[in-house]
């Protein structure tokens, strides 16, 4: 129960200060959101263990809020308490059919409230210790090339935060990239926390929520798990601890994206081992041609299929390249996706602002919204979210567009 986490949604601050105070004062992780709106993306996002609801808010009144928390996946169950100022028994009815599993009158006192949570939360505890772990898995997106520079990170980053901002629901972005790891600079996040400050000897002992306190949120909600920064702690990035990660987060996330430094060594190998999905960027040179082939074939002789890879042909050089038919003809693989040279990469890196959150209207970017759909699992396709995300919206009616040409699913 330590270390819950507890939603407030609540417009009046001086009540929300008060309350964080209380709760966290209690060991509880708490977040305050002022309206409606904004809650459901938090919930379905973040995944609180207890929702504290006001009723009178701008925008979306809280039985609203509490019919729509109900109609998601991710808060069908989860406890709400209602905070209000009214009184009458028709008030608290109306809360109880919306769904809501108790109520809290306004002015309270500071211990009923810490019970009541706690009460509550003790009874999910009893009744569903495991809800969490018992969803699919996240789908593993591991980004991957022998060849350095030909635009892994910047791919793995655009496409987990494209993830988030297209499905609102939980995404982690691992970053295991060796030495050194970028995708803090593409994401201009600074973690005080990353992969080469986990203990060293009793790794095994953090649970999730430990893990999670390694990470730091970007804007988009994605979670980041940074990489090393002081390339002598690459070391303590093993096999065995690139394992016990992806194994603790996988089942907390709804998908899950790696990025990979440019070898086989034991973290790399531990991710591709688990990926479902494998993209590897190749840049239309002979040299990087001729490393993605010796990549394929080690991925062969490891026994992972090659129905997990998904090249992408990326120019990240503005000269004439290789054309795609040649390379796949060479690979003897496909090409899934053509990214043309364009210097809003080098553009957002230095604004520390991924290209997927640049102009929607531009080429780039609806190519980029696309591969994330594309990458998205077929449940994702086959049901409208619960959160309609505007790049939700302007994907679909691209794919409807495209489904005559291209069958269904449109991959
Ligand atoms: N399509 C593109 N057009 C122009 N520049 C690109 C393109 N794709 C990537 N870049 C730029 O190429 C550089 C290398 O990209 P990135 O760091 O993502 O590659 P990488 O494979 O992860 O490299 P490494 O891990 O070896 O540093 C970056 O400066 C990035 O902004
Ligand atoms: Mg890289």
């Amino acid at each position: 129960m330590a270390g819950a986490k507890i939603l407030i949604v609540e417009d009046d601050a001086t009540l929300t200060e008060l309350v964080s105070i209380v709760l966290t004062r209690e060991g509880f992780t708490v977040k305050v959101n002022n309206d409606g709106a904004t809650a459901l993306d938090t919930a379905a996002m973040w995944q609180p263990d207890l929702i504290l609801l006001d009723v009178m808010m701008p925008g979306m009144h809280g039985y609203t809020v509490t019919e729509k928390l109900r109609a998601m996946a991710a808060t069908a169950k989860t406890p709400i308490i209602m905070l209000t100022a009214k009184q009458s028994i028709q008030d608290k009815a109306r809360g109880f059919e919306a769904g809501v599993d108790d109520y809290i009158t306004k002015p309270f006192d500071n211990t009923e409230l810490v019970l009541r949570v706690r009460a509550l939360l003790r009874h999910i505890d009893i009744q569903a210790p495991s809800t969490e772990e018992s969803t699919q898995p996240a789908r593993t997106l591991v980004f991957f090339s022998l060849r350095g520079g030909s635009g892994c990170t910047s791919l793995a980053a655009n496409v987990a935060t494209g993830l988030s901002l297209m499905w609102r629901q939980p995404v982690t972005l691992l970053d295991f990239a060796l030495p050194i790891g970028s995708c803090d600079v593409l994401l201009n996040l600074k973690p005080r926390n990353n992969l080469g400050s986990m203990p060293k000897q009793d790794y095994a002992q953090l649970d999730y929520a430990d893990i999670e306190s390694f990470m730091v949120q970007h804007k988009s909600g994605l979670r980041f798990l940074g990489g090393v920064t002081h390339a002598t702690d690459a070391e303590l990035v093993t096999e065995e601890l690139a394992s016990f990660l992806i194994g603790r987060i996988q089942p907390k996330c709804h998908y899950l994206v790696i990025d990979t430094s440019h070898s086989f060594a034991g973290p790399n190998l531990a991710a591709l081992e688990r990926a479902d999905v494998i993209v590897m960027p190749v840049t239309p040179d002979v040299a990087s041609v001729r490393m993605t082939l010796g990549a394929l074939n080690v991925l062969e002789e490891i026994h992972i299929k090659r129905e997990k890879v998904r090249l992408i042909l990326n120019a990240t050089f503005s000269e004439s390249g290789l054309e795609s038919e040649r390379i796949e003809k060479v690979l003897g693989h496909s090409i899934d996706r053509v990214i043309l040279h364009e210097d809003a990469w080098t553009k957002a890196v230095n604004f520390g602002r991924p290209v997927i959150q640049t102009d929607p209207n531009s080429t780039l970017v609806t190519t980029l919204e696309t591969l994330v759909w594309d990458l998205s699992t077929d449940a994702d396709w086959e049901k409208e979210p619960d959160i309609k995300s505007d790049m939700w919206k302007r994907v679909q009616r691209r794919v409807r567009q495209r489904r005559p040409v291209q069958g269904a699913a449109g991959r």
